[in-house]
């Protein structure tokens, strides 16, 4: 039986057309800042976001754990939601190479009024607060979108109480998709960015730190000391121009796939997330997953009673109409 793999949207498989301009890239030493096909990448990303730069890096996660070092001193305190991927999936990474403290508001989205309550200023006998991190899409949220109404709020009152605002942007691309927001309005909101080539986008690797040309080099010097400076890496960069090209504007294909699958069981996806809630229903998330399997579907659980759907780039009509006909039935 062919499984539909719905786990997640990092596990795109590359097409042979992104292969082959991986095969044909030009190459050079980008520790030396010198392999063209990155150096073409980092000017591209940058100036989508309209920023001064843009710093190649292996994953998301080490693309965040460099931007959380770029803007929140060791033992000072970075703000973001208790579901944040920065602080559920990278392992401490923030503590164990930042030094950094961490603390949360209730997970999910995040408000500007909510974020203003919590700022903690410096000089009064406790940790200052120095950054605030939001997510978009918010992947525990089922790809919910900050507007970019809230966007504002929360630049405007980190402004005024000088405090850094990153952007967890792994599916920011979905969120522009999905609102028509061009993605150098989001780029003017944040001090640094970190966005994903490998999941909607398709691209098998690679992540890229956005930010001024100053952080931009100590990007560069941090992602070496984590071990993430790359030799002739331009054929993984490839992957992503290529992306870039070709893989944003169809995503809006994947959100119509994911509302498909959302109507099946009740719910209305923002993006490429459905988040499936199981309460009530005689299967907990792990029970769900193997009988879902059992069907040639794969899902992710992602909490004791719930799991998640991913649409992306392998998913077609037929993919979407077999994960629909099979939750609907199993939840039923
Ligand atoms: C919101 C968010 N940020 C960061 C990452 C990390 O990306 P990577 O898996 O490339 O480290 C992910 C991965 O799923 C994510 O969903």
């Amino acid at each position: 039986m062919q499984l539909v793999d719905l786990r997640s949207d990092t596990l795109t498989r590359p097409t042979d057309a992104m292969r082959a301009a991986m095969a044909a890239a030009e190459v050079g030493d980008d520790v030396y800042a010198e392999d063209p096909t990155v150096n073409a990448l980092e000017e591209k990303v940058a100036a989508l976001f309209g920023h001064e730069a843009a710093v190649f890096v292996p994953s998301g996660t080490m693309g965040n754990q460099i931007c959380l070092r770029l803007v929140c001193p060791p033992a000072e305190e970075l703000l973001c939601d208790a579901d944040a991927h920065v602080v559920t999936y990278e392992h401490g990474g923030a503590a164990q190479h930042g030094g950094i403290q961490t603390r949360t508001l209730p997970g999910g989205l995040m408000d500007a009024a909510a974020v203003e309550a919590e700022l903690r200023p410096a000089g009064w006998g406790t940790v200052a607060t120095r950054a605030v991190s939001v997510e978009q899409t918010h992947n525990r949220a089922g790809g919910a979108i900050h507007s970019l109404d809230a966007l504002r709020g929360l630049r405007e009152v980190t402004a005024r109480h000088g405090v850094a605002l990153h952007c967890d942007g792994a599916r920011i691309w979905n969120a522009a998709v999905a609102t028509g927001t061009p993605l150098s309005s989001y780029g003017a909101l944040f001090d640094t960015l970190s966005v994903c080539l490998s999941k909607g986008l398709g691209a098998p690797v690679g992540s890229l730190v956005v930010t001024t040309a100053v952080r931009a080099a100590d990007a560069r010097i941090l992602r070496k000391r984590l071990g993430g400076g790359m030799r002739q890496v331009g054929i993984l960069a490839a992957a992503g121009i290529y992306a870039l090209d070709r893989h944003v504007d169809r995503l809006a294909e994947d959100h119509e796939r994911a509302r498909l699958i959302g109507e099946a069981v009740g719910v209305l996806p923002e993006t490429n997330i459905v988040p499936i809630d199981l309460t009530g229903s005689p299967y907990d998330g792990p029970q769900l997953a193997a009988a879902a399997r059992e069907e040639g579907l794969l899902v992710s659980v992602v909490g004791p009673r719930k799991v998640r759907v991913v649409t992306h780039l392998d998913i077609d009509d037929d993919g979407a109409k077999h994960a629909a006909d099979v939750l609907a039935k199993l939840l039923s």
